[in-house]
């Protein structure tokens, strides 16, 4: 059966940590005989520069058309407050994800052995480290309507957004959670502000009756979200998987990446149930850096490592690729972002290459 893959690169650093993605896929090609059509598309500021919008229909389409959606990094100062919100580059990965009915994002951090001392913990709170994220990512203020800035009877301006959750998008995303948690420790943590928000009660309502139906033989505890970010920097290994909704996930998910030693070892996959999934790295386009071939392509690679897990039934190839990951760390090889003393030094382009010389030693 012919599998597909769909590359959307985007801007900022994304063409360069997504080039060297697309050689492990490449390799993989040539090596297992597994037929996988890959095709490239424009999204973000790079297709508003082509299109005048951050996401066309005819992309979407063929986005919906694939297995499975690489996509790299969305952004960039030349797009910031230039245009209308709805053109803004964000909106077109937001309008993918939406496009996608990608609702699961599911974002693992798990600390490599060999990069425990480059987390800004101490290494006896960091090694061993393996969260997951279980994400909601199609609804809460990210989406919820009403939303504007609008002007005031007497002027003032107001700028609001909605955080709204109904009890079906609480309970599809809890239930992605308790499943995975099964594969796991079999341990959830769900998290909101229930103590200040109406939308967090619900959340705690429904995740509760979800696991005293479905999923009893999961421990489920409940956490507000100003806590979890505490935990997270005070103890992190206490957590096995964390549910939590659209912008705790966002904000716990970063502060959780940068335990494990950099912003660029992340990946992640949002998965809808029945559509492609989408896989992307957790961090941004970096325009600092963009252009420059420094950057750690290893979130986007182990992104990559994920589809195949996840959307085209080729569990072992994931497994290679973060094991390949793995040694190349444990060998020393380095990005500048996870520079270690004693390490060498490598750019984007050979952080590729050692990667790939490893796949091909297994
Ligand atoms: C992420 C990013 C996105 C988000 C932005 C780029 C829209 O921060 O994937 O975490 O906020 O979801
Ligand atoms: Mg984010």
């Amino acid at each position: 059966m012919t599998k597909s893959v769909f590359i959307l690169a985007g801007d900022g650093i994304g063409p360069e940590i997504i080039a060297e993605a697309r050689r492990v896929l490449d390799y993989v090609i040539a090596t297992t005989g597994e037929v996988i059509t890959v095709t490239d598309g424009l999204v973000g500021g790079a297709s508003y520069d082509v299109h005048g919008e951050p996401l066309t229909d005819a992309t979407l389409d063929q986005a919906i058309a694939a297995n499975a959606v690489l996509f790299g990094a969305i952004g960039g100062p030349k797009w910031d407050g230039k245009t209308d919100y709805d053109k803004r580059p964000e909106q077109g990965l937001l309008n993918l994800r939406q496009g996608l009915n990608a609702f699961a994002n599911l974002r693992s951090a798990v600390c490599f052995p060999a990069m425990a001392d480059a987390s800004s913990l101490k290494r006896e709170f960091i090694e061993g480290l393996d969260i997951l994220f279980v994400r909601e990512l199609m609804g809460g203020v990210y989406f919820g309507q009403p939303r504007g800035i609008d002007t005031l009877a007497d002027g003032s301006r107001v700028g609001y957004n909605t955080q709204r959750y109904t009890d079906w998008e609480i309970e599809r995303v809890a239930r992605v959670a308790f499943e995975m948690a099964r594969k796991r420790d079999n341990r959830v943590t769900s998290v909101e502000k229930a103590n200040v928000m109406e939308s967090g009660v619900l959340w705690r309502e429904v995740v509760t009756a979800l696991q005293a139906s479905d999923y009893p033989d999961v421990a489920l505890d409940h956490m507000y979200a100003d806590n979890c970010a505490m935990q997270l920097v005070k103890q992190p290994k206490q957590f096995d998987v964390i549910l939590t909704d659209n912008l705790f996930g966002d904000l716990l998910s970063d502060a959780a990446a940068m335990l494990t030693g950099s912003l660029g070892m992340l990946p992640s996959a949002s998965l809808s149930g029945d559509g492609p999934g989408l896989y992307e790295p957790i961090h941004g386009s970096a325009p600092d850096i963009a252009g420059k071939g420094i950057a750690n392509p290893i979130a986007t690679v182990l992104s990559l490592a994920m589809a195949f897990r996840y959307s085209l039934g080729m569990k072992d190839m994931a497994e290679r690729i973060e094991n390949a990951v793995s040694t190349v760390l444990k060998n020393g090889i380095r990005t500048g972002d996870i520079m270690d003393e004693g390490c060498t030094k490598v750019n984007t382009r050979g952080m590729g290459d050692a990667i790939l010389a490893e796949l091909e030693k297994n």
